[in-house]
């Protein structure tokens, strides 16, 4: 008689919409298909190594497709540096001997980048790891879309939407700050969608004065209000140049002291450059004459019930990682290619990030409609 597999699951990372999604298309999939046991692990990859857990049987699956959030609770702990006690602490040798603890035969991990990377980390450590992407930022790479990413666009196209009346109504600028801390689709998609006069992103460095001259030809054309969709990573040409002289830095290093220095100074950078759109916002109102409004979306992104391309997209994803797993394919994560699934390799995926190309049709797109991108 071949053996019942149990499979553990967890979810990692900033909270998606869509992830609940995801979890029931493994699950459904997995126990009413395949006829395995599947286990939730709470927090992220730290439900492993404390033993929180729950066993998710069809009555926990059922009515949570809708829910926005993760039922599985999630973290962005890291299982080779996990705060123990306040220090940080190498726990995969624990997580190894957890999943043989409890009889997995596989554990899938949903989650950004980061979670790519720990999901390689622990195949590596030698267990039956499958993964599959979620983030709202769409920066996943070697996959067309992730989970979450199709709600916020329409959350944050909503915003942008709703953001006009204010705009025309005072003859206001308005600079609607949008996630995405090293990737631009969401500002990109949202900005084009909602019809932003201008869209910043962390891949085109912008100049405050082509901005200014933007704003100043729609005042001339008798268009009193603009709407700037900036992505909460974009830079002026001044602090990217910066930035990308202390990563170099970094990558180059000969010693841990030069790497440590050029740490430093990145991070002293990223902390000069919270509050950028506030101070954005305030150049622009003394450049252009025009009172100016900052609107900072955040969490509202993550937040709430996934649309429905999200819920088919996680349902996709899901149901095929149980597929993948029935079929003993491990080391993978499962992408999204067209309107089918993938298998891809987690060491194509860990440590990539996929960017927007400056090429891309979507900014092109936005060019073409007369949208100023800063550069
Ligand atoms: O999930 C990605 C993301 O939403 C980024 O856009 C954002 O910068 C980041 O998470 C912030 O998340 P947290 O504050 O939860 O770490």
């Amino acid at each position: 008689m071949t053996k019942t597999k149990r499979i553990g699951i967890l979810t990692a990372g900033g909270d998606s919409p869509g992830l609940n999604a995801a979890i029931r298309g493994v699950g459904k999939t997995a126990l009413g298909f395949y006829g395995m046991e599947i286990i939730g692990f709470r927090d992220g990859f730290r439900g492993l190594v404390t033993n929180r857990r729950l066993r998710l049987d069809g009555s926990v699956l059922a009515g949570i497709l809708t829910v926005g959030g993760t039922i599985l609770g999630t973290s962005r702990d890291k299982p080779h540096r996990m705060k123990i006690d306040g220090r940080a602490r190498d726990m995969t040798a624990v997580i190894v001997n957890n999943y043989k603890k409890y009889g997995l035969s596989a554990l899938v991990c949903l989650g950004g980048g980061g979670t790519q990377k720990n999901a390689l980390r622990l195949t590596e450590a030698g267990l039956n790891v499958i993964s599959l992407p979620k983030t709202i930022d769409n920066d996943v790479a070697m996959t067309d879309s992730s989970i979450g990413f199709a709600t916020a666009l329409d959350i944050a196209t909503e915003a942008i939407d709703r953001l006009h009346s204010t705009a025309h109504s005072h003859h206001r600028i308005v600079v609607a700050e949008i996630m995405g801390h090293r990737a631009g689709w969401l500002a990109l998609g949202a900005g084009i969608a909602g019809g932003a006069d201008v869209i910043l992103i962390p891949e085109i460095p912008y100049h405050v004065d082509k901005i200014v001259e933007a704003i100043r030809r729609r005042s001339r054309h008798g268009t009193n209000f603009s709407i700037v969709a900036v992505a909460e990573g974009a830079m002026s040409v001044e602090d990217a140049r910066a930035f990308v002289a202390a990563e170099n830095r970094k990558e180059k290093a000969r010693n841990p002291r030069e790497r440590n220095d050029a740490k430093l100074e990145l991070a002293a950078i990223e902390a000069r450059h919270a509050g950028n759109t506030l101070r954005l916002a305030k150049q622009l109102e003394e450049l252009t004459h025009l009172e100016s409004r900052v609107t900072i979306l955040g969490y509202v992104q993550r937040g709430g019930t996934p649309s429905p391309a999200d819920r088919l997209l996680a349902t996709r994803l899901g149901s095929a990682c149980a597929d993948l797993i029935h079929e003993n394919v491990f080391g993978v994560m499962v992408a999204s290619r067209g309107n089918g699934t993938e298998p891809v390799p987690l060491v194509k995926v860990a440590g990539k990030r996929k960017t927007v190309p400056p090429n891309h049709s979507w900014v092109e797109t936005a060019r073409r409609v007369g949208t100023c991108l800063g550069d």
